[in-house]
């Protein structure tokens, strides 16, 4: 029996023109696509005709395939010899489970190749207009996952050690949880006066952005209603990001635009105006 080939495949934060050049290779040679909730939809378009598209949001009775599910779904087209592309948002190895889809691979001998993002953390952040590190400014950054309760005992990440161990704190699927993890980091010692940002659907012509300061920040996210996604970043470098907001920066960037031509010259104004910032 030939074994295929999975390719753990990054498919950037949200923009489909930000996935790699390889990403896109073996998405354009998949037999069979398994696709995240996160992963920009537009790139299934990329895949070839006859490709199994697979939601892994869903399975056939319409419930979220549990991680092993996913897992053996992988396993399983990977042994029937099929060329699988598991694409993922941002990054397949930052807090996206792609370390476990590739040792269940590893455990039964299917050839896996890890295809890196641009994850939001650092990408995505930088198009909601905050630069993880800048000269002078930040030297060091952390990504931490805001998933866990900041009031609970026991939960995962130690916001006391971590409030004054970088410069920048990046903290993903925090969104709901804005209040405790701002009061876990001023209690761990940052000042209450700290720059915050909060990026919501970073790359995507729905991205929003809010700052203020850690005091303040969860409130004028309320007011602003900004919800998952979103990326919360604590840091000096945060103050920078109505200055640098792409729509600050660039005429066009942010702007929805409907292209009316025929698809080949269709494909070469988008591709413009994706460069200029917009979304064709
Ligand atoms: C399960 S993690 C996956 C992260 C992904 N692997 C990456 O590298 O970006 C999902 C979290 O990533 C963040 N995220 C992903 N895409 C985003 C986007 N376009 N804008 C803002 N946050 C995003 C949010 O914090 C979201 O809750």
């Amino acid at each position: 029996m030939t074994l295929g080939h999975v390719w753990l495949v990054g498919a950037g934060p949200g923009d489909p023109g930000l996935i790699t050049a390889n990403g896109l290779a073996a998405l354009r040679r998949a037999d069979v696509v398994v696709y995240d909730r996160l992963a920009p939809h537009e790139l299934l378009d990329e895949a070839r005709a006859g490709a199994l598209l697979i939601d892994a949001g869903k399975s056939a009775d319409n419930h979220t395939l549990t991680q092993d599910e996913t897992n053996a779904l992988l396993v399983e087209h990977g042994l029937a010899g099929r060329r699988v592309v598991r694409l993922k948002g941002g990054d397949p190895y930052v807090f996206g489970r792609g370390g476990e889809e590739a040792l269940a691979l590893a455990a039964v001998g299917v050839p896996c190749t890890v295809i890196p993002g641009v994850t939001s953390a650092i990408g995505g952040l930088a198009l909601g207009g905050v630069p993880v590190t800048h000269r002078g400014v930040a030297t060091s950054f952390a990504v931490v996952t805001g998933h866990e309760d900041p009031t609970k005992p026991h939960e995962g990440v130690d916001w006391a050690r971590l409030a004054g161990a970088t410069d920048t704190i990046v903290v993903l699927m925090g969104a709901a949880r804005l209040e405790g993890i701002a009061r876990a980091l001023i209690e761990g010692g940052r000042p209450a006066s700290t720059p915050a940002a909060v990026v919501q659907e970073a790359s995507t012509p729905r991205q929003r952005a809010v700052t203020g300061t850690l005091a303040t920040i969860a409130g004028v996210a309320r007011t602003g209603k900004i919800g998952a996604p979103a990326l919360f970043v604590v840091g000096d470098v945060a103050a920078f990001q109505q200055t640098l907001a792409p729509s600050a920066l660039a005429p066009l960037a942010g702007k929805r635009v409907l292209v009316t031509r025929t698809r080949a010259q269709a494909s070469s104004l988008a591709e413009a105006l994706r460069l200029e910032g917009a979304h064709p």
